[in-house]
């Protein structure tokens, strides 16, 4: 489902990702960690086209990213759905709205929209709130908008950047519960998240740390993945596991919504 090879971005002289190789399959769960400016969200950001891949490769759902021209961006948005850490939700418009939109620019029929729309509120717990414009939501609540837009087309792929960053934990936990409903269902998720009571959740799933825009391999091993690929520096990804078990397997362009 994604394939990046030597992926690197830099803004201006400073490369915000380095040499970033990794593979997730279809049905796969993987969390994105590190510190602060690690570059989680820059390879978030290059994985769902909202900034170009000029420097190593990137396949997500079947597009070849560093050749996918950019009036082709929306087909990929299609297959991904997408929780920004900033959420880009619009404040005017109600949560229904919001929430919607995704399905109407799809031409699903406006009622039908409403009940899925409906239905997944309830699931985020903002079935009151379905008619309050968001600009009027707590922080919390805004992420629970954004969590639920990123599921509400059923997209293949969810890329979800600390999705429960503004939650308190009990929330934290019943969104993830959501986000693993999905993932048994078989759509492939990538999260970014620094919290470990929210990793523990997916024991399964596959971790990739990243550190100064370089694959830190190190939290649970002590040791920078790069330094064990030679001279070259070459950071090469064997993801470990949410547990810390061994496994076997192993310029920007507009953000939409
Ligand atoms: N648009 C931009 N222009 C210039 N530098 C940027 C831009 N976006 C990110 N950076 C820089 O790239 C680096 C990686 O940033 P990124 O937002 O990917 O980090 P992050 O891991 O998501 O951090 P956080 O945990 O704080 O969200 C940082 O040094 C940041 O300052
Ligand atoms: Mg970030």
């Amino acid at each position: 489902m994604v394939h990046v090879e030597r992926l690197s971005h830099s803004f201006g002289q400073h490369f915000a990702l380095r040499d970033v190789s990794f593979s997730l399959e279809k049905g796969g769960f993987l969390f994105l960690n590190g510190p602060s400016g690690a570059g989680k969200t820059t390879l978030l950001r290059l994985l769902h086209g909202a900034l170009p891949v000029m420097q190593g490769r990137a396949s997500v759902a079947g597009f070849e990213l560093s050749t996918l021209p950019r009036r082709r961006v929306p087909d990929l948005r299609r297959e991904v759905g997408v929780v920004f850490q900033d959420f880009k939700i619009l404040p005017e418009r109600t949560v229904l709205q919001n929430v919607a939109l995704t399905l109407e620019v799809r031409g699903v029929d406006p009622g039908a929209a409403e009940r899925r729309v409906r239905a997944l509120l309830a699931s985020v717990g903002l079935e009151d709130k379905a008619l309050t414009p968001c600009g009027l939501l707590s922080g919390g609540e805004q992420q629970r908008v954004a969590i639920a837009r990123s599921m509400v087309a059923n997209p293949k792929l969810i890329l979800a950047d600390e999705p429960t960053g503004n939650l308190d934990l009990d929330l934290a936990l019943r969104l993830m519960d959501l986000f693993k409903q999905l993932h048994t269902y078989g759509t492939t998720i990538i999260m970014a998240t620094h919290n470990r009571e929210v990793m523990a959740q997916v024991p399964e799933a596959q971790v990739l740390a990243l550190r100064d825009g370089r694959i830190w391999e190190g939290q649970i091993a002590g040791q920078i993945a790069g330094q064990t690929e030679g001279q070259t520096g070459t950071a090469q990804a064997e993801t470990s596991r949410a547990d810390g078990k061994p496994d076997d397997d192993g310029q920007a362009w507009e953000d939409g919504a």
